[in-house]
Parts: C-alpha cells; structure tokens; sequence
C-alpha cells in the first residue's frame, strides 16, 4: 500500500486544473444501460470509482472502453447479457446501485447486492426501493441482494422523497425516462451531479423539466439514442484546492472553477478572511497575511454547505484563530479524520455529529491514516501547514476521488511525494 508524505512548505503559487466531477461521472455511465445507441463522456475523471463503474457495466453485457488516456468513456450497451450487480463489485463502490434504476426501466428487472455499510455510515437504499415502487417496480431483498422486476415496464407517478437523498433521486429520474406517463418527484435532491445527469438525459430524447429545483417531472418516453456529454467541474475536488491556498497560504488559482458550484462553500471562505475571486479562467483564492478566522459550518443539502467538504474545512479550522463548531448532518459517522488531525496536535471535541475545533498557531506534522475519501485528503491538506512531515497511509482511499494529487499540488510549490509501503 502507498503513502504519501507531505512536508510543510510555506504558501502555494500558481494554478491547479480542477476535472470532471467524480459523482456526476458515476450516474452519467450507468445511463447508457438506457439505450441501445452509444454514450461519449468526454472531460471524464482518471479515478478508480471510475474503473470500477466500468468493470460493474461491462459484467453486465455493456462495452465501455477509456479513450485519450481516460479522458474521453465510450459506452454502448446495445446487447446486455446480465441484469446482475455482484456483491463483490458493490460492496467497493455504492454508486454501483445507480445501476437498478436505468436496469429495470430497459430491462424489467434487476439483482443488485445491497452496499453494506461504509466509514462513514449504514448508507441504507430505502428511499430508493420506496420511489421505485411508486413506479410499480416489485422489490425484495433475499440474501442481501434487492430482487427487483416491472413485468408490465414502469409506469409514471407522483412520489415524494422523504429525505432529499442524490442516489435515490438519480435512481428514480433515470427510470421515469422510460416509465408510461409522467412522474413527479418532490423534494429531489437539487445537487450539480443531478443538473447534468438531467442535461445528459434530455440529449438523449428524455423528456425532463425542473432539475436542480426540488421537484423534478419527467415524462415518460418510448426510447433514448445516444449522445455525447462532458461532465461537469467537480465541486468537491474544487473546494478541496481551495483550500490548499488558504490553510498554507499563498495563492491558487484553481482552473474550470464555477462559483455557482460552490456558493455556500466560498461563503465561508469569505467569512473566514479568505479572498476568493472569479477569474476568466476559474477561482482564485488567496491568504495573504494574518490567520484564518474560525467559522461555524452545518453541513446540509445543496445548495447548502456540502458534507464533501466537511473534513477538508475542518482541517483549515484546526489553525484557525478562534473555535469552530461543525454540524454534520447527512452522515452519521462522518469525523473519522478527527482522531487523526489531533495526532497533529488539533484540540477537536467530537460529540455525536458535532465537532468543536479549537483552532492551534501551527500543526505538527505526524504519520495518520486515511479512513475515506474525504478524511484522506483532508489529512494532505493539514500537512501542507504543519510543521515537518506528515505520512498519509492508505492512500488507495484518495485514489478514488483525486486524481494527480501529488502533481496538482507539487506543481503549486508543495512539498510533497508518493511512496510505496
Ligand atoms: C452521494 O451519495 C455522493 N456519492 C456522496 O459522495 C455524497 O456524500 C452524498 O451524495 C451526499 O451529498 C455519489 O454521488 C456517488 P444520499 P448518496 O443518498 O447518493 C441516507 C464522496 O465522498 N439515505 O444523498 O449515497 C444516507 O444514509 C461521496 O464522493 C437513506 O437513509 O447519498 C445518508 O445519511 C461520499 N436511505 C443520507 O441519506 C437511502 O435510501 C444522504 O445520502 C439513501 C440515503
């Protein structure tokens, strides 16, 4: 297993290309399952999410293949030869289960494995089998996988989400498209993944109105043909660089950032006496003198304050000039990271899904292990403002939702390196 061994460096300089959006990526690919005509993503992420995405549509009869070293995904689904998800796939990723909605809609049936739980929560499919079902798909969970089948396909309907949940959402608006008659889905998710989900569906002759607002209609269509789509700037991955500048100082300009992407986000940057500014070319975010200001963050569904971006802001908090109180409140288990930082010399107080940060004049730097995705890279980020070396284990966490991190951020002036255990 790899590490990665930061050492604190003083401020960035320069630019950081931000790519395509991790999580828009693994609803746009299930979404050839919906057509027999090819899918082209183009400005598509180098991660493993992705591969593994590939490996669960190609056990399912679809033919994916990377072009220009990853950029650009062909898929064509034209004969599928399963309607299985396995277990041994979707325990590793649980976007694998955005394979039920678009299966049952083309298909009228589908086997996918319940995920399991992850680090960060029980990540339960509940409202995704409800919203199903309210389009007439007959569902039941034997021996951990989710039986689903529409003998008589899909039919439209009005059905509203008990919590605002991405999945359930992307799961239910990829089936309608194909459902008889019109669905209404209240209280959608309204996240950026779900707006280009929609885009990349109405190229495709879906019939959909209403994305990014909580209530999303679709009206059911015959068949979808193909298209080509780039997916959209990654947020999260944005946000993450953003502050890089502002927890080690400097200045970076992050390239193919949208503000729109990430209001609430730069909000709170901006209350913690960060500068950040749209350019031409993207964000350009800055700490030129003094210390962060400590800032209050509740995580909540877009367009609040991403819980993506959770732990990132709360390792910029660890030096911040006062006490920051973070609410998270969309996972239940989502602090991993902070027994980690205070091996840095962070002062957290975690009480269930709050944490208290006292903020410290400097970090030192010390070995930590990345529990998940987000824990992992905020651990990188602490280091680039601690005192001497910071050693990241398990680094194969960050693999799946950062691509190039030890480029992007040495090209900035980080000191910073990849080793093999
Ligand atoms: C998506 O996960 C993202 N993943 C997550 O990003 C992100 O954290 C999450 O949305 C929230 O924004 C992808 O898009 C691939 P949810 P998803 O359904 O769809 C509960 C990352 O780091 N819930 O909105 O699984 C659930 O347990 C990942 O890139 C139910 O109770 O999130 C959680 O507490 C991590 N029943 C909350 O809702 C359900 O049926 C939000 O889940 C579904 C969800």
């Amino acid at each position: 297993m790899d590490s990665i061994i930061v050492t604190g460096n003083g401020p960035l300089n320069g630019q950081i290309p931000i790519a395509g959006a991790k999580n828009a990526c693994l609803t746009l690919m299930p979404a050839t399952l919906l057509s027999e005509e090819p899918l082209t993503l183009t400005n598509a992420p180098r991660l493993s999410d992705i591969k593994t995405m590939t490996t669960l549509l190609q056990s399912l009869g679809a033919e994916v293949s990377q072009l220009q070293d990853g950029q650009v995904i062909a898929l064509s689904s034209h004969d599928l030869t399963s309607h299985t998800a396995h277990y041994d796939i979707v325990r590793k990723m649980r976007a694998s289960n955005l394979v039920l909605g678009p299966m049952l809609a083309r298909l009228g049936q589908a086997v996918v494995s319940l995920p399991g739980g992850c680090a960060i929560g029980a990540r339960p499919m509940d409202l995704h089998i409800t919203a199903l079902e309210a389009l007439g798909a007959e569902i039941e969970l034997k021996d951990g996988y989710l039986h689903a089948k529409a003998p008589g396909g899909l039919k439209g309907a009005e059905h509203e989400l008990q919590f605002a949940s991405v999945g359930a959402t992307e799961n239910t608006v990829m089936a309608a498209t194909l459902a008889r008659g019109t669905t209404v889905l209240k209280n959608a998710a309204r996240e950026p993944e779900i707006v280009d989900l929609v885009h990349c569906l109405r190229k495709m002759g879906a019939q959909i109105d209403g994305e990014g607002t909580s209530t999303i209609t679709i009206q059911g269509v015959e068949r979808l043909h193909g298209a080509t789509h780039p997916v959209v700037t990654d947020r999260i991955e944005l946000g993450t660089y953003m502050i890089a500048p502002a927890i080690a100082g400097g200045e970076v300009e992050c390239l193919g950032g949208r503000l729109d992407l990430v209001a609430a986000f730069a909000e709170k940057l901006d209350e913690a006496g960060i500068s950040v500014e749209e350019t031409p070319r993207g964000i350009k975010v800055a700490r030129r003198n003094g210390r962060v200001r400590a800032v209050n963050v509740t995580t909540e569904v877009f367009p609040g304050f991403p819980t993506d971006l959770q732990a990132q802001m709360m390792a910029l908090m660890c030096t911040a000039e006062g006490t920051s109180v973070l609410d998270e409140t969309i996972f239940e288990n989502r602090f991993m990271h902070a027994p980690e930082l205070m091996r840095m010399g962070a002062r957290i107080e975690v009480h269930g899904g709050t944490a208290r940060v006292v903020g410290v004049d400097r970090l030192k730097g010390a070995p930590v292990m990345a529990t998940d995705l987000r824990a992992s890279v905020s651990l990188i980020l602490a280091g680039l403002a601690a005192e001497g070396d910071t050693r990241v284990s398990r680094v194969y966490h960050l693999d799946r939702g950062y691509e190039h991190v030890v480029r992007k951020l040495r090209d900035v002036g980080a000191r910073i390196e990849r080793v093999s255990e």
